[in-house]
Protein backbone atom coordinates (compact mmCIF):
# COMPACT_ATOMS: atom_id res chain seq x y z
CA UNK A 1 0.00 0.00 0.00
CA UNK A 2 1.49 3.65 -0.22
CA UNK A 3 1.80 6.11 2.23
CA UNK A 4 2.18 9.86 1.33
CA UNK A 5 5.54 11.28 4.36
CA UNK A 6 5.23 14.66 4.28
CA UNK A 7 8.14 16.01 6.02
CA UNK A 8 11.64 14.42 5.53
CA UNK A 9 13.67 15.51 8.87
CA UNK A 10 14.89 13.28 11.57
CA UNK A 11 11.68 11.86 12.33
CA UNK A 12 10.21 11.45 8.92
CA UNK A 13 13.23 9.96 7.54
CA UNK A 14 12.81 7.46 10.28
CA UNK A 15 9.82 6.46 9.68
CA UNK A 16 10.01 6.25 5.46
CA UNK A 17 13.04 3.97 6.08
CA UNK A 18 10.99 1.51 8.45
CA UNK A 19 8.01 1.68 6.30
CA UNK A 20 9.90 1.10 3.42
CA UNK A 21 11.28 -2.19 4.82
CA UNK A 22 8.25 -3.72 5.51
CA UNK A 23 7.38 -3.24 2.10
CA UNK A 24 5.39 0.07 2.04
CA UNK A 25 5.34 2.43 -0.93
CA UNK A 26 6.28 6.21 0.45
CA UNK A 27 5.44 9.28 -1.49
CA UNK A 28 8.04 11.81 0.10
CA UNK A 29 7.64 15.49 0.70
CA UNK A 30 9.61 18.48 2.12
CA UNK A 31 9.76 21.90 1.92
CA UNK A 32 12.55 22.70 -0.16
CA UNK A 33 12.98 18.93 -2.04
CA UNK A 34 16.17 18.19 -0.80
CA UNK A 35 15.57 16.33 2.02
CA UNK A 36 12.98 14.47 0.13
CA UNK A 37 15.28 13.79 -3.03
CA UNK A 38 18.10 12.57 -1.01
CA UNK A 39 15.65 10.40 1.18
CA UNK A 40 14.05 8.64 -1.77
CA UNK A 41 17.63 7.85 -3.47
CA UNK A 42 18.30 6.38 -0.38
CA UNK A 43 15.07 4.33 -0.11
CA UNK A 44 15.30 3.12 -3.52
CA UNK A 45 12.57 2.11 -5.68
CA UNK A 46 10.14 1.79 -2.91
CA UNK A 47 10.35 5.81 -2.58
CA UNK A 48 9.25 8.77 -4.98
CA UNK A 49 9.20 12.69 -4.47
CA UNK A 50 6.56 14.32 -4.90
CA UNK A 51 6.29 17.35 -6.73
CA UNK A 52 4.22 18.86 -3.71
CA UNK A 53 2.37 18.01 -0.96
CA UNK A 54 -0.34 17.80 -2.35
CA UNK A 55 0.53 15.70 -5.18
CA UNK A 56 2.26 13.21 -2.25
CA UNK A 57 -1.65 12.25 -1.65
CA UNK A 58 -1.82 10.94 -5.12
CA UNK A 59 -2.91 7.06 -4.44
CA UNK A 60 -1.98 7.39 -1.06
CA UNK A 61 -4.20 5.67 1.49
CA UNK A 62 -2.29 7.25 4.48
CA UNK A 63 -0.44 10.53 5.51
CA UNK A 64 2.22 11.06 7.98
CA UNK A 65 2.89 14.94 8.21
CA UNK A 66 6.08 14.57 9.67
CA UNK A 67 6.41 18.30 10.65
CA UNK A 68 6.84 20.63 13.25
CA UNK A 69 4.10 21.49 15.35
CA UNK A 70 4.17 25.02 14.44
CA UNK A 71 3.78 24.13 10.80
CA UNK A 72 1.30 21.82 10.71
CA UNK A 73 -1.55 24.02 10.25
CA UNK A 74 -0.39 25.51 7.42
CA UNK A 75 0.15 22.43 5.74
CA UNK A 76 -2.65 20.95 6.78
CA UNK A 77 -5.09 23.99 5.26
CA UNK A 78 -3.06 23.61 2.15
CA UNK A 79 -4.10 20.47 1.19
CA UNK A 80 -7.43 19.75 3.04
CA UNK A 81 -9.53 18.49 0.69
CA UNK A 82 -7.72 15.43 -0.10
CA UNK A 83 -7.60 14.36 3.48
CA UNK A 84 -11.05 13.77 3.61
CA UNK A 85 -10.61 9.77 2.88
CA UNK A 86 -7.69 9.59 4.32
CA UNK A 87 -5.63 8.09 7.34
CA UNK A 88 -4.03 11.31 8.61
CA UNK A 89 -0.88 10.45 11.09
CA UNK A 90 0.67 12.69 13.06
CA UNK A 91 4.00 12.55 15.14
CA UNK A 92 4.18 15.79 15.79
CA UNK A 93 5.23 16.75 19.53
CA UNK A 94 3.73 20.31 20.37
CA UNK A 95 7.21 21.50 21.69
CA UNK A 96 9.57 24.32 20.40
CA UNK A 97 13.01 24.81 21.02
CA UNK A 98 14.70 28.50 21.75
CA UNK A 99 18.23 29.66 20.77
CA UNK A 100 19.74 28.02 24.03
CA UNK A 101 18.14 24.50 23.48
CA UNK A 102 15.22 24.55 25.92
CA UNK A 103 12.31 22.47 25.49
CA UNK A 104 8.76 24.39 26.14
CA UNK A 105 5.76 23.17 25.63
CA UNK A 106 3.49 24.85 23.11
CA UNK A 107 -0.25 24.60 24.18
CA UNK A 108 -1.99 25.21 27.60
CA UNK A 109 -1.63 22.33 30.41
CA UNK A 110 -4.03 20.21 30.43
CA UNK A 111 -4.67 20.48 26.39
CA UNK A 112 -3.70 17.79 24.30
CA UNK A 113 -2.08 17.94 20.80
CA UNK A 114 -4.25 15.36 19.13
CA UNK A 115 -7.10 17.50 20.09
CA UNK A 116 -5.78 20.78 18.78
CA UNK A 117 -4.93 18.62 15.27
CA UNK A 118 -8.62 16.96 15.63
CA UNK A 119 -9.71 20.56 15.29
CA UNK A 120 -7.29 21.49 12.16
CA UNK A 121 -8.51 18.58 9.88
CA UNK A 122 -11.68 18.61 7.37
CA UNK A 123 -14.66 16.14 8.44
CA UNK A 124 -13.89 12.73 7.02
CA UNK A 125 -9.85 12.72 7.52
CA UNK A 126 -9.18 9.94 10.20
CA UNK A 127 -7.17 11.20 12.55
CA UNK A 128 -4.38 8.96 14.69
CA UNK A 129 -1.42 10.43 16.75
CA UNK A 130 1.33 7.92 16.50
CA UNK A 131 4.99 7.08 15.47
CA UNK A 132 6.07 10.39 17.54
CA UNK A 133 6.39 8.45 20.80
CA UNK A 134 10.55 7.64 20.19
CA UNK A 135 13.17 9.77 19.42
CA UNK A 136 14.09 8.98 16.04
CA UNK A 137 17.36 7.02 16.79
CA UNK A 138 15.45 4.98 19.37
CA UNK A 139 12.66 4.62 17.24
CA UNK A 140 15.02 2.77 14.15
CA UNK A 141 17.16 0.79 16.64
CA UNK A 142 13.74 -0.52 18.49
CA UNK A 143 11.54 -2.03 15.34
CA UNK A 144 12.04 -5.33 14.22
CA UNK A 145 13.01 -6.20 18.14
CA UNK A 146 13.11 -9.70 18.69
CA UNK A 147 12.07 -12.12 19.82
CA UNK A 148 9.45 -9.99 21.59
CA UNK A 149 8.21 -6.72 19.06
CA UNK A 150 8.21 -3.61 21.40
CA UNK A 151 4.99 -1.33 21.55
CA UNK A 152 4.55 1.42 19.19
CA UNK A 153 1.56 3.38 21.27
CA UNK A 154 -0.91 5.43 19.44
CA UNK A 155 -4.12 7.51 20.03
CA UNK A 156 -7.09 7.87 18.36
CA UNK A 157 -10.61 8.50 18.60
CA UNK A 158 -12.04 6.67 15.20
CA UNK A 159 -11.66 2.69 15.20
CA UNK A 160 -11.06 2.62 11.12
CA UNK A 161 -7.91 5.20 11.92
CA UNK A 162 -6.67 2.31 14.41
CA UNK A 163 -7.22 -0.52 12.75
CA UNK A 164 -5.01 1.56 9.51
CA UNK A 165 -2.20 2.39 11.75
CA UNK A 166 -1.90 -0.25 13.66
CA UNK A 167 -1.51 -2.09 9.89
CA UNK A 168 1.59 0.75 9.85
CA UNK A 169 2.69 0.32 12.89
CA UNK A 170 3.24 -3.39 12.25
CA UNK A 171 4.65 -2.54 8.57
CA UNK A 172 7.29 -0.44 10.72
CA UNK A 173 8.00 -3.34 12.54
CA UNK A 174 6.31 -2.82 15.96
CA UNK A 175 3.45 -3.99 17.99
CA UNK A 176 0.69 -1.40 17.92
CA UNK A 177 -1.02 -0.44 21.21
CA UNK A 178 -4.00 1.87 21.46
CA UNK A 179 -3.78 3.96 24.65
CA UNK A 180 -6.92 6.01 24.23
CA UNK A 181 -8.65 8.95 22.32
CA UNK A 182 -6.41 11.90 21.02
CA UNK A 183 -7.25 13.88 24.44
CA UNK A 184 -4.86 10.86 25.94
CA UNK A 185 -1.89 11.97 23.19
CA UNK A 186 -0.25 13.85 25.92
CA UNK A 187 0.73 10.67 27.00
CA UNK A 188 2.57 10.15 24.13
CA UNK A 189 4.48 13.28 23.93
CA UNK A 190 7.98 14.82 25.00
CA UNK A 191 6.97 14.66 28.89
CA UNK A 192 4.50 12.26 28.96
CA UNK A 193 4.43 9.10 30.72
CA UNK A 194 4.81 6.82 27.93
CA UNK A 195 7.20 8.80 25.51
CA UNK A 196 10.75 7.31 24.90
CA UNK A 197 9.04 3.94 26.40
CA UNK A 198 11.02 0.88 24.80
CA UNK A 199 8.57 -2.08 26.02
CA UNK A 200 7.03 -5.11 25.15
CA UNK A 201 3.24 -5.71 24.99
CA UNK A 202 2.63 -6.74 28.56
CA UNK A 203 4.55 -4.14 30.28
CA UNK A 204 2.84 -1.68 27.96
CA UNK A 205 -0.81 -2.88 28.98
CA UNK A 206 -0.09 -2.51 32.12
CA UNK A 207 1.63 1.03 32.07
CA UNK A 208 -1.94 2.01 30.54
CA UNK A 209 -3.78 0.77 33.33
CA UNK A 210 -1.90 2.65 35.51
CA UNK A 211 -2.81 6.20 34.62
N1 LIG B 1 13.42 14.02 15.41
C1 LIG B 1 12.96 13.19 16.35
O1 LIG B 1 13.72 12.41 16.96
C2 LIG B 1 11.48 13.19 16.68
C3 LIG B 1 10.95 12.07 17.34
C4 LIG B 1 9.60 12.05 17.65
C5 LIG B 1 8.78 13.11 17.29
N2 LIG B 1 9.31 14.18 16.66
C6 LIG B 1 8.42 15.30 16.33
O2 LIG B 1 8.25 15.30 14.92
C7 LIG B 1 8.15 16.64 14.43
C8 LIG B 1 9.20 16.83 13.36
O3 LIG B 1 10.48 16.73 13.97
P1 LIG B 1 11.81 16.53 13.14
O4 LIG B 1 12.88 16.39 14.13
O5 LIG B 1 11.62 15.47 12.12
O6 LIG B 1 11.93 17.96 12.42
P2 LIG B 1 12.94 18.36 11.26
O7 LIG B 1 14.12 17.46 11.25
O8 LIG B 1 13.13 19.82 11.35
O9 LIG B 1 12.11 18.02 9.93
C9 LIG B 1 11.00 18.79 9.58
C10 LIG B 1 10.67 18.48 8.13
O10 LIG B 1 9.54 19.29 7.77
C11 LIG B 1 9.76 19.74 6.44
N3 LIG B 1 8.91 20.90 6.20
C12 LIG B 1 8.92 22.11 6.81
N4 LIG B 1 7.97 22.90 6.29
C13 LIG B 1 7.34 22.17 5.32
C14 LIG B 1 6.28 22.41 4.43
N5 LIG B 1 5.63 23.58 4.39
N6 LIG B 1 5.92 21.43 3.58
C15 LIG B 1 6.55 20.24 3.56
N7 LIG B 1 7.57 19.94 4.41
C16 LIG B 1 7.95 20.89 5.27
C17 LIG B 1 11.23 20.03 6.37
O11 LIG B 1 11.60 20.10 5.01
P3 LIG B 1 13.16 20.31 4.58
O12 LIG B 1 13.85 18.99 4.87
O13 LIG B 1 13.09 20.58 3.13
O14 LIG B 1 13.66 21.44 5.41
C18 LIG B 1 11.78 18.83 7.13
O15 LIG B 1 11.95 17.74 6.24
C19 LIG B 1 8.34 17.56 15.63
O16 LIG B 1 7.08 17.98 16.11
C20 LIG B 1 9.01 16.67 16.66
O17 LIG B 1 8.65 17.03 18.00
C21 LIG B 1 10.64 14.25 16.33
Amino acid sequence: MTTAVIGTGGIGSAIARQLASGGEILRLSSADKESARTLAAEIGRAAVVAVDNRDALQGAEAVVFALRFPVLKGVMDEIADPLTDKLVVVPSNPVGIDAQGNVSRLLPAGQSSGEVVAGWLPAGARLAMAFGTMSAHLFESSSHRSPESAVLFYATDDDRAGEEVERLIRTAGFEPMKVGGVEQSSRLEVGGDLHELVVGPAEARSLIGEA
